[in-house]
């Protein structure tokens, strides 16, 4: 058994981050998101991985997990040159696939759910494909499924008015007779070769495609509300506190769980968890409030911030309100000036969002 990840999407709704990362390398509590699905496939015993990635990112991705063998995987990398659809993309695979059954997971996706039964099952069924679901509130946003009993027997892409609550949420298996459906359809109104109609095609032609009903929280990150709304999941995990820096200053608070790494200065600071910081970061005369992730040489200084996303070597000094919802990119700085006249003095990359209060 394979798996594939598909991080070749060009991430537009996530500018300017995507800018100088592909989406799936964005930080949620101080890890990639694409390691949490990593992660998932690799507990559910599988381990030869192809990574689909596009032209321009694939040396980020190549940096950040190399063959994989730090994270107990091989990885593989396919080159999709353009997004032309997620069955576009499984088209690029079938020599990588052999033959082999394979799960396919799309790398902006996170979920909860354990993959081992969900693997199993598709094995015992000896299915021809079998999806991932769960009951959402925006059908129209996602691929839907009808299901009788165990059986799909209906897929379609985001429909305007739709059929069910049931999402397919981007974890998918199966058998190498999904390379017939994707040969054997065409683009859709998006101009994409959808991977729904790759499966209606097996449903159309006798094949057994199972769905498989999860309830656990699942999130994908195309958006940026998504990204802090996964990262408040995550950091919301943390039951117990980890602190591997030996905090000398006594002038500092500690509330709630907290992940602490090495080498970081706290003084003067309140922090209320759930806080995950990176190594090396610096937090003087702040705040932290809860679901925040400050990344590796962060410096928060003279300012208070919560329920955000910051990513290493970023720098927030003297800012008078306090920072909430907010995703501040590596390197980036968030400061005040103290001198008179008072102005907004910004540099500010494409497509970027300030929303001053
Ligand atoms: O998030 C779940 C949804 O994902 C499903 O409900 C839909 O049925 C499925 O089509 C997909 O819809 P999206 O519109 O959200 O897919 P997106 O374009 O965001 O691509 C998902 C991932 O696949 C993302 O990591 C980028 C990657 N990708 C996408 C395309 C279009 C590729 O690797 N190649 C591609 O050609």
């Amino acid at each position: 058994m394979k798996a594939i990840i598909l991080c070749a999407g060009r991430g537009t709704r996530l500018r300017p981050l995507t800018f100088t990362s592909a989406k799936q390398l964005i930080p949620v509590a101080n890890k990639p998101v694409i390691l949490y699905s990593i992660e998932k496939i690799h507990k559910a015993g599988i381990t030869d991985i192809a990574m689909i990635v596009n032209p321009d990112n694939m040396k980020d991705f190549q940096e950040v997990l190399g063959d994989g063998h730090d994270f107990g995987v091989h990885l593989s990398y396919i080159v999709q040159k353009e997004p032309k659809g997620l069955a576009h993309a499984v088209s690029l695979t079938e020599e990588f696939i052999d033959g082999d059954d394979f799960l396919m997971y799309l790398g902006d996706n996170l979920i909860q759910e354990d993959l081992s039964k969900f693997v199993y099952d598709f094995r015992k069924a000896h299915a021809d494909a079998s999806i991932l679901l769960t009951p959402v509130e925006e059908p129209t946003r996602f691929g839907i499924a009808i299901m009788e009993g165990e059986k799909v027997t209906q897929v379609v892409e985001k429909p305007k008015i739709p059929p069910s609550n049931l999402a397919i949420i981007g974890v998918y298996m199966f058998s190498s007779k999904i390379f017939e459906g994707v040969k054997n359809i065409k683009p859709s109104w998006r101009g994409e070769l959808e991977i729904t109609d790759a499966i209606q095609y097996l449903i159309d032609n006798n094949g057994n495609v199972q769905g498989h009903v999860v309830y656990g929280w699942w999130k994908d990150t195309g958006r940026p509300t998504d990204l802090l709304e996964a990262n408040r999941r995550v950091l919301s995990e943390i039951k117990t506190s980890q602190v591997l820096t030996q905090l000398n200053d006594g002038n500092y608070k500690i509330e709630g769980p907290v992940v602490i790494e090495k080498g970081v200065t706290i003084s003067n600071t309140l922090i209320r968890g759930p806080v995950i910081i990176g190594k090396g970061a610096s937090i003087i005369n702040s705040y932290v409030g809860p679901y925040t992730s400050i990344g590796p040489n962060v410096t928060i200084e003279n300012s208070e911030v919560e329920n955000s996303i910051f990513m290493e070597n970023s720098t927030i000094r003297d800012v008078d309100v306090r920072i909430d919802a907010s995703i501040v990119g590596k390197n980036a700085m968030i400061s005040s000036i103290k001198i008179k006249p008072r102005v907004h003095n910004l540099v500010v990359g494409d497509y970027s969002t300030i929303r001053l209060s």
